[in-house]
C-alpha cells in the first residue's frame, strides 16, 4: 500500500554537504519525493516536534542541536514508506546501524545521527503538515 513519510536531513547533514548523498539514497531506493525544502527550526519548533521526547534526558540536547543550523524536511512517498525510509536511515545509534544504511556510512554518534523518519502512520500523518501544506503535498 502507498504511504507517505516525513524525512528529515539533520544539522550535521546539511553542515556536511550531504543533502545530495542523501536524496540519491532515497531515490535509488525507488522512494519518490513528493515534498522538499530547507528551513531552520525555531527552538519552539524543536520542541514542538520532538515532543514526545520532552521527559528525557537527551532532550536539551536534543533541541539545541536541531536548531543549531538548517535542515532540510521531504515527504517520501512508495509502497510500505515509514518502513523502507527506517530501512534506509538504519538504527539510530550509528555505532548498531546495518551496513550500507545512511547512519552506518554517515552519522557521527547517536544524537548527530543524519537523518529523522517517521516511526508509524500516525506519527508520519502529524509530522508531514507540520512542514508542508495541503498544496505543498501535491507533488
Ligand atoms: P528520529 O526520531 O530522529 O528519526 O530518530 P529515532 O526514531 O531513530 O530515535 P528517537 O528515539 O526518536 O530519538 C530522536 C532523536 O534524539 C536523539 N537521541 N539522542 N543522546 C541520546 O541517547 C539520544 N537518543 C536519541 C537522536 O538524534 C535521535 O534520532
Ligand atoms: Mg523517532
Amino acid at each position: 500500500m502507498s504511504e507517505r513519510t516525513l524525512c528529515m536531513i539533520k544539522p550535521d547533514g546539511v553542515e556536511r554537504n550531504l543533502i545530495g548523498n542523501v536524496l540519491t539514497r532515497i531515490e535509488t531506493a525507488g522512494l519518490r519525493i513528493v515534498a522538499l525544502r530547507k528551513l531552520r527550526l525555531t527552538t519552539a519548533q524543536a520542541e514542538g516536534f520532538y515532543t514526545v521526547h520532552k521527559e528525557r534526558p537527551f532532550f536539551q540536547s536534543l533541541v539545541s542541536y536541531m536548531t543549531s543550523g538548517p535542515i532540510v524536511a521531504a515527504v517520501l512517498e512508495g509502497d510500505n514508506a515509514i518502513a523502507r525510509w527506517r530501512e534506509l536511515m538504519g538504527a539510530t545509534n550509528p555505532a548498531n546501524a546495518a551496513e550500507g544504511t545512511i547512519r552506518r556510512d554517515l552519522a557521527l554518534d547517536v544524537e548527530r545521527n543524519t537523518v529523522h523518519g517517521s516511526d508509524a502512520p500516525e506519527t508520519a500523518g502529524q509530522e508531514i503538515p507540520y512542514f508542508f501544506n495541503t498544496m505543498e503535498q501535491q507533488g
